[in-house]
């Protein structure tokens, strides 16, 4: 059983100044509803029963977002309306699934990830990172079958163009075990063309087993000098431990630059 998911938020959104200067990115709209509600929502429709947000005091605006009774219970009393309670009841509902952990200095999704540590009860636990929507399908709980299924660690993976793979983490194939899902032996952080070892590349949905914590612990600074999961789950199928890459059937929107920000809110409108 997969019960847990973590989601880091603590990442400074600098790709989105100035929207991001004040205001944490995952509460900006995306056609009208918070990113983290979209990543929400995909969590418990699969059936997840905890979710850990790793935040900062920098974005303390986020746990606030969650408990923010007394503005609503004063709204409703004033204004009855239908679509303010049914918004408040959103919250109040999704509030009993989150918890929050802080990560006060950005040192990379690694070290976010390590601050879960003590939290963590299963063998497997559901990763998020809420830069990456997938829409027309639920990823994770694609995942979480697969995960059950093989008894193994799962990444979800998308072909990229060939000239594209430098702007990625690309996977190396292993063996083949249906259409949509192959075993890997090595993630290459934004590759050359002529190093990546193919054009499937890692979007932020990972299902990660508690012997990540036992990497992470020791995981070095890799690329900008901040501490990177990928670098430890590299490490963790260096030590034989099985990883299988999910390529979904869904839609990818990329929320977390200026443009695919602005391209996420039309597609989710139009769809
Ligand atoms: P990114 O590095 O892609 O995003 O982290 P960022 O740091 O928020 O934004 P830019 O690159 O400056 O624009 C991916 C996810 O990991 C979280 C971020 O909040 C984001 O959701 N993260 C990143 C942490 O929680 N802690 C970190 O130290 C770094």
């Amino acid at each position: 059983m997969i019960r847990q998911a973590i989601i880091p938020l603590a990442g400074l959104g600098t790709r989105l100044l100035p929207l991001t200067s004040v205001f944490p990115k995952e509460l900006l709209p995306i056609n009208g509803k918070p990113g983290i509600e979209y990543i929400l929502d995909e969590c418990l429709d699969s059936g997840i029963k905890e979710i850990i947000f790793i935040i900062s005091k920098k974005k303390e605006m986020i746990r606030k977002y969650f408990y923010n009774d007394k503005l609503f219970k004063d709204v409703i009393k004033k204004k009855n309306d239908k679509r303010i309670i049914h918004e408040y009841k959103k919250i109040l509902r999704y509030r009993k699934f989150v918890k929050f952990v802080y990560q006060n200095e950005p040192k990379g999704t690694g070290d976010a990830v390590l601050k879960t540590k003590n939290y963590i009860k299963d063998k497997y636990f559901l990763m998020l990172l809420p830069d990456d929507l997938i829409t027309n399908i639920n990823c994770s709980k694609e995942m979480i079958k697969i995960s059950k299924n093989k008894n193994s660690s799962v990444i979800a993976s998308m072909k990229v163009k060939k000239k594209d793979v430098t702007r990625w983490g690309i996977l190396s194939k292993k063996k083949k075990i249906n259409k949509n899902n192959f075993f890997i032996n090595n993630i290459i952080e934004k590759p050359s063309v002529n190093e990546a070892p193919s054009n499937y590349a890692v979007i932020g949905r990972y299902i990660l087993s508690k012997d990540i914590f036992k990497i992470l612990k020791y995981q070095k600074k890799g690329k900008g000098g901040e501490i990177h999961i990928t670098d430890a789950i590299k490490n963790l199928i260096n030590k034989d431990k099985k990883f299988i890459a999910h390529v979904f059937k869904g839609k990818y929107l990329d929320c977390g630059s200026m443009s695919g920000f602005i391209k996420s809110g039309i597609e989710i409108f139009k769809s």
